[in-house]
């Protein structure tokens, strides 16, 4: 780990918006009220943000409402619709060293992955999306009788979207690329540490031309304007992603309103390597799998199940990988780690840590606080760890690695199978049918063989269990942002 954090080397993006958007105007809170948001690699505020509660997103809501009612979005041509959603994309791109510092300064990020990853997947999820606008339709049925009878697939209406800190502009793109192929009005609450860059793209999304209500955007606290939007009797739907804990309090509030609900939660994913392997690869992958976005991904291989040959030598290679990771100023582009989003994040892995540690793991390295500014968390590995710890069962969401030995493929992926989540899993190995076997025999949303982080626009995303309900990108995406109509016809 080699020490290249110098904060005075930051480069911050100027910042644009920082009010609430409501048609096409950013303005103050009704309250007056603001919130901080700060760069967590040096604990410094970045600026103020409007804190928008149940008086804004009351706002907010209407303008969504009449947008999706009478507005020109209500009329116009699928694939206007779908212009708009390139144009915006172009936007995206035009700008995406300025969105990319943005997010960096926000997140903490390294700059090379918000410049290689987020912006580039974020950019091209809208495209994909502007892709389908055109090409949502329903079906004609062979009914019995003298009957015409035929489908249509409409949007759902006011689309409520509360996303978290870890991917900021990318969850942006997730939630409006599909609500808004589809023909649906947004109202977005962003997560109250990362703002910024979902501020920028709404200004752009005004600049491409999206009529004025299409995309509202109130940033501000969960429990002020994530439930207002929740509670909200004009809201159609919630789509969110965060902890579970927080979708439980959702479902329980959305359920007078009976909402549309998707969730996107957490997970505990399985990373499997068989000994037969391709070891450098799957050493490669697990360490990307788990320690890439400083271990704050929902899919985070944060279980590395080895097979008992060589588990003693993967270790090893983890090991050595872990040690070799460069922490240090997010801007800086050998920097492949950067700090945790904030100090709760930073407490709660701190607090797992030593947990592992209590609870008889072996911490073979890492273990502590990198530096003594940002909330950095030295790359750590467990050994030793079995099924029922903590740190093998719980989400940690930070760059703690726990490592578990197998002997057979049965034993694996009963253990695999062992946990409440199901969002994804990986599987190593050159034993073609081995790792067929496995990922249909893994409880999970995703499975990857010998590969990590794969994603895609076309693909969808998603979680079995306590990790989701419903799916994001691909066709199936869609699916959550339309309702089916079904129109019967007397030909008598
Ligand atoms: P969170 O679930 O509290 O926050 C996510 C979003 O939900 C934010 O926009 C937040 O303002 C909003 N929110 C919070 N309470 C709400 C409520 N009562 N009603 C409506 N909206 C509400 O997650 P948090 O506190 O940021 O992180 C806690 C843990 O959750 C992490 O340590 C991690 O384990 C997990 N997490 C999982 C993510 C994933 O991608 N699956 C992303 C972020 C966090
Ligand atoms: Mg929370």
């Amino acid at each position: 780990m080699s020490t290249t954090l110098d904060p005075t080397r930051v480069t911050a993006p100027k910042i644009r918006q920082t009010g609430i958007l409501i048609g096409d105007e950013f303005r103050p809170a009704v309250s007056g009220k603001t919130f901080k948001t700060y760069n967590p690699a040096t604990e410094e505020v970045i600026c103020e943000v409007a804190e928008g509660d149940s008086a804004d997103v009351d706002l907010a809501v209407h303008a969504a409402r009449a947008a999706f009612e009478t507005g020109p979005w209500s009329r116009m041509d699928a694939r206007d619709r779908g212009r708009l959603l390139n144009k915006l994309a172009d936007l995206a791109e035009l700008h995406l060293e300025e969105l990319a510092a943005l997010e960096t300064l926000d997140n903490g990020k390294p700059i090379n992955d918000s410049r290689a990853a987020d912006l580039p997947l974020a950019i091209d999820c809208l495209r994909y999306y502007a892709g389908w606008a055109d090409k949502i339709h329903g079906e004609t049925i062979p009914v019995r009788g003298d009957y015409f009878c035929y489908t249509r697939r409409e949007p759902i209406g006011v689309c409520g979207q509360i996303i978290p800190w870890n991917f900021p502009l990318l969850m942006v793109a997730w939630k409006w690329g599909p609500a808004l192929a589809t023909g649906n009005t947004i109202v977005m609450k962003p997560a109250e540490q990362t703002p910024l860059s979902c501020l920028r793209l709404a200004e752009l999304a005004l600049e491409a031309g999206f009529p004025p209500g299409v995309i509202n955007v109130v940033p501000g606290y969960g429990p002020t304007a994530g439930a207002a939007l929740v509670k909200h009797p004009q809201v159609d739907k919630i789509a969110f992603t965060g902890e579970g804990l927080t979708a439980k309090i959702i479902m329980r509030e959305a359920a007078d309103t009976l909402k549309r609900l998707t969730f996107e939660l957490g997970g505990k994913s399985p990373n499997i390597v068989f000994a037969d392997a391709d070891l450098d690869a799957a050493a490669a992958g697990a360490e990307f799998g788990l320690f890439f976005n400083q271990g704050q991904c929902c899919c985070a291989g944060s279980r590395l199940f080895v097979e008992e040959s060589v588990h003693d030598e993967f270790v090893e290679r983890i090991v050595q990988r872990a040690q070799q990771r460069v922490l240090g100023n997010p801007f800086d582009t050998e920097t492949n780690q950067g700090p945790q989003v904030d100090q709760a994040q930073f407490d709660k892995i701190m607090t797992y840590i030593k947990r592992g540690q209590a609870q008889g793991a072996n911490c073979v390295t890492g273990g502590k606080r990198f530096g003594n500014l940002g909330y950095f968390v030295q790359p750590t590995v467990f050994t030793g760890v079995s099924d029922s710890m903590d740190i093998a069962r719980e989400e940690i969401f930070g760059p703690v690695l726990s490592i578990l030995k197998f002997k057979n493929a049965d034993e694996v992926v009963k253990r695999a199978n062992d946990t409440c989540y199901g969002l994804a899993a990986a599987v190593w190995t050159r034993d073609v049918k081995k790792a067929h076997q496995v990922a249909a025999s893994v409880r999970a949303g995703t499975v990857w063989v010998n590969c990590y982080d794969v994603f895609d626009a076309a693909a969808p995303f998603g979680g079995f269990k306590m990790s989701g309900i419903g799916r994001e990108l691909g066709a199936a995406g869609l699916a959550n942002y339309t309702e089916l109509k079904t129109v019967t016809m007397s030909m008598g």
